[in-house]
């Protein structure tokens, strides 16, 4: 069954290749790759499609899941929410998560991590969820935390970015908590 989330303003979905172009113009911008792992900058539409064949692979060995952010209104994708390293061992999943700058400071992440939340907890029973920021990232960590995210370490200096190394912050929610807070 293909995943589909609906919100108050978003709607979590499969990404397809028709988004590409909205992919790239939405992602191609130093503000978002500068707090992120592994996102190619400038972003071309080759990178895009190179995504589109990893998240194929994603799907058949199931160790990770990556779907679009798209306004409910236009269905036209704004950004992107992941879960990666899936454990079903351990039933623990990191959590990762981007969006469009215009979109920034309307609570869409807010949004999009809480159906993502109710989905890995309520759905799938799993019994924790991580997420690595960098010690800079603010607005991400505010996400985290309204969930009731707690920050669990420091891992010093692990990304190498613009010219410095960055500490990360480690964040991390059992499914107890997260069904308290609610
Ligand atoms: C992190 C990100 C997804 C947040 O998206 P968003 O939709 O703007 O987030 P929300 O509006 O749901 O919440 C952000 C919160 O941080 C606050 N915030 C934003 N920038 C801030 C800053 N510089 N200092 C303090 N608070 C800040 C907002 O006011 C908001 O809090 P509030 O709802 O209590 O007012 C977005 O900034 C982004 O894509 N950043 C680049 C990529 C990234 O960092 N991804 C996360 C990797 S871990």
């Amino acid at each position: 069954m293909p995943t589909k989330l609906i919100g108050k303003q978003i709607i979590v979905r499969e990404l397809r290749k028709s988004d590409a172009e909205d992919l790239q113009n939405n992602i191609n911008d130093k503000n978002i790759v500068r707090f992120m792992t592994n996102i190619p900058h400038p972003y071309s539409k080759r990178d895009a499609l190179n995504f589109f064949k990893k998240i194929s692979r994603y799907r058949k060995t199931k160790k990770d899941a990556a779907f679009g952010i798209a306004l409910k209104t236009t269905n036209k994708v704004i950004g992107g929410i992941g879960m990666h390293k899936i454990d079903k061992g351990n039933n623990n999943v990191e959590l990762g998560y981007w969006l469009g700058k215009k979109y920034w400071g309307r609570e869409i992440a807010t949004e999009a991590v809480g159906l993502v939340l109710d989905l890995v907890f309520k759905k799938w029973k799993f019994h924790r969820v991580y997420a690595n920021t960098f010690h800079k990232n603010i607005a991400s960590q505010k996400v985290l935390k309204k969930f009731g995210f707690k920050l669990e370490g420091r891992t010093r200096e692990k990304w190498w970015r613009e010219n410095q190394w960055h500490d990360v912050l480690n964040f991390g929610i059992l499914d107890r908590e997260y069904k308290k807070g609610k």
